[in-house]
């Protein structure tokens, strides 16, 4: 295990998120899931992408536990106060972030263009289906060989869908375990050798017990 630059409780303890908003960002038990996820994995290469900056709580994770150059997708930081960058800079991690300040759909391709490559993407931006399956669909191209993808909000029908599909028509991808029922890994494992006529029936990726009970409480008590 590497020593990360920052630790999580630096991260945790300078990010500011207005308390009416808290909800925009992922949890802290999200936020320490993916830093423990980070710092566990023996990387081969460091370059991490992010659709969805808000208010920079995932991004300063990610980029605070590899200490690499991060790019950040997100066309409304301004709606935003500018918070996202704001945080980034309170923490250090400004210099190392590009962030591209336009919609998804437009900017993946341009990337694909540039022939860039990363090792880990992290996909919460446009909540439709159409949209994470349009992030799926580019950051898969983008993405090295044993390259990680992690889904936020995981448990909403739509990223299930785009995950049941990724389940039935992509033996290339792997699923990993992640404690949090709301954050959904994938790796790379080959490359993508289906024949042009490919397609297999999909359904709404499945919650293991366990998480359908815990959500189920969740919703009850309004958080674990
Ligand atoms: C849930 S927030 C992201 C929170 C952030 N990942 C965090 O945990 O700190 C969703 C973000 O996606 C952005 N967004 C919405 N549609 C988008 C699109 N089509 N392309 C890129 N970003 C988009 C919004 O501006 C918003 O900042």
């Amino acid at each position: 295990m590497k020593t990360p630059p920052l630790s999580f409780e630096q991260i945790r303890g300078n990010i500011r998120i207005p308390q009416n908003k808290r909800s925009i960002s992922i949890t802290d038990d999200e936020a320490a899931a993916l830093y423990n996820f980070l710092i566990s994995h023996n990387w081969k290469g460091k370059r991490t992408v992010e659709i969805g900056f808000a208010y920079g709580y995932s991004a300063a994770i990610i980029a605070g536990t590899t200490g690499a150059l991060h790019t950040v997708i997100d066309p409304f930081q301004k709606k935003y106060g500018n918070m996202g960058i704001r945080n980034m800079k309170a923490l250090g991690l400004w210099k190392n972030t590009t962030l591209i300040a336009g919609y998804s759909h437009w900017a993946l391709p341009l990337l694909l263009k540039k022939k860039r490559v990363f090792d880990f993407a992290f996909i919460d931006g446009g909540h439709l289906f159409d949209g994470i399956f349009l992030d799926f669909y580019y950051l898969e191209k983008l993405l090295s060989p044993g390259g990680f993808l992690l889904f936020h909000d995981a448990s909403l029908p739509q990223t299930r869908m785009v995950l049941g599909w990724i389940a039935s028509n992509r033996p290339d991808f792997r699923f990993l375990q992640v404690s949090q029922p709301n954050l959904c890994i994938v790796q790379r494992i080959s490359n993508d050798k289906r024949p042009w006529w490919d397609y297999h029936h999909f359904n709404l990726y499945g919650l293991s017990r366990f998480n359908k009970l815990k959500q189920l409480i969740r919703r009850i008590i309004g958080k674990i």
